[in-house]
């Protein structure tokens, strides 16, 4: 798995590396146009009134962030050369920008006068430092932090209590994100922990991307898009299949509630971690990207095979979960194993995922009436893993597809 169970890091120093490719520059005019802007109800499902919400006002979140996450002893050499292969493989290039720690990167105790301190042996010189080298790659510094006492690993505290102190560290040493943890939590709600959090960010001086990791234990989607940038709908993901379509299953019902701004996260990419085959992978990434979920590779990407690469690099894929409209895309038909997903695009276009889940090859079918097209549409179907296009489709569009595979569409009307 990505990461431990709450509680379950225990001695090893582990820690993400995500790249997002929402910048700061931007962001705020960007969120501003996307305020203005109604999601039409065209593509076979209905928005909630609750869905038509406020942004948070740190102006990120746009698009779902982009990021890689890696699992390895906390270094900061390894922090370094990761920043380095995201420029030298080219993820940087196509948008993934963001760089963040996870649990374990501090002390045990905070100091004399109540500051977080960062792990001595593992971050010698600070984690400004490692800040500043990010920055100089044209990457970006996240970190990790828990509404608790301690963090899950209980290697370091939580901000509890230290919410403004901690924020306004944070923005010191030039943080750019903040991921969010729940364990040691005193037993109160996050509704009235994680706001204190996001005021002390929004005070800080600093545009910091709010991520909420709550495990979806209060349905945060209907709650935390005035609070946050993303929040986790789900428990953390395992690197196998029934947890990858598990989490996909959970984050879809909050579907309505995705917007540019604030984002459903159903937890980080497992792609190139090796529990599953690569047309699961294949799916994995495409549900993701067509859920506008943040898209957090979770393997190590200094040492990722081609296949690896070319799944998470798909720029056509990519571009699915980047579009400005921001809708989710979700489940919208289910026969059996055999799934449609689909979601608006901006310029009138139509995502669809033609997913089965099944033990054998299958043929499915996407029906206009399914994915929010009208009757008379004419469209092309381009098929972004095998990167060709059928034209002028009328009515719906099938495919075989084998066993755990998936294929993905972008259908734009003529
Ligand atoms: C929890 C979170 C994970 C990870 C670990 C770290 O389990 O859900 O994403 O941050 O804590 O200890």
């Amino acid at each position: 798995m990505a990461f431990s169970s709450p509680g379950g890091c225990a001695l090893v120093l582990r820690f993400a590396l995500f790249l997002f490719l929402l910048s700061n520059a931007g962001g705020a005019a960007a969120t501003a146009a996307a305020a203005s802007r109604r999601i039409p109800s065209r593509v076979g499902y209905k928005f909630t009134a609750q869905s038509q919400r406020n942004l948070l006002e740190n102006g990120l979140g746009a698009t779902p962030p982009m990021g890689v996450g890696m699992k390895w002893v906390l270094e900061l050499q390894l922090e370094m050369v990761t920043a380095d292969a995201m420029v030298s493989t080219g993820l940087a290039a196509i948008g993934y920008k963001y760089i963040n720690l996870d649990d374990c990167w501090a002390e045990l105790n905070r100091d004399s006068k109540g500051n977080l301190v960062p792990k001595a042996s593992t971050f010698p010189s600070g984690i400004q430092a490692l800040a500043d080298y990010v920055h100089s790659k044209g990457l970006k510094l996240g970190i990790y932090s828990d509404a608790g006492t301690q963090t899950c690993s209980k290697t370091m505290p939580g901000s509890l209590g230290y919410e403004e102190q901690d924020a306004k560290t944070f923005a010191s040493w030039g943080i750019d994100y903040l991921k969010y943890d729940n364990c040691y939590n005193t037993g109160t709600s996050p509704k009235e922990r994680y706001p204190k959090m996001s005021k002390a960010l929004l005070n800080s001086g600093r545009p910091i991307f709010f991520s909420l990791c709550e495990w979806g234990q209060e349905d945060p989607a209907t709650w935390a898009a005035s609070v946050g940038n993303s929040w986790r709908t789900t428990g953390d993901i395992a690197d196998n299949w029934d947890s990858m379509t598990s989490r996909a299953d959970q984050n879809d019902q909050w579907a309505s509630y995705a917007r540019p701004g604030g984002w459903n996260d159903p937890d980080m990419l497992e792609v190139g971690n090796g529990g599953m085959t690569t047309e699961e992978y294949r799916s994995h990434f495409s549900i993701w990207a067509v859920a506008k979920a943040p898209l957090l590779i979770g393997c190590d990407i200094r040492s990722m095979d081609n296949v690896t690469f070319e799944l998470l690099s798909n720029k056509e894929v990519i571009a699915v979960n980047q579009d400005e409209l921001g809708a989710q895309g979700k489940k919208v038909k289910t026969d059996g194993d055999l799934e449609v997903w689909a979601g608006p695009l901006s310029d009138n276009k139509v995502a669809t995922v033609l997913w089965n889940r099944g033990s054998s090859t299958a043929k499915i079918t996407a029906y206009w009436s399914d994915i929010g097209l009208k009757p008379t549409a004419v469209v092309n179907a381009r098929d972004l893993w095998a990167h060709s296009t059928q034209l002028s489709l009328t009515g719906q569009l099938s495919a075989d597809v084998d066993s755990h595979a998936c294929k993905m569409y972008v259908l734009t009307p003529q």
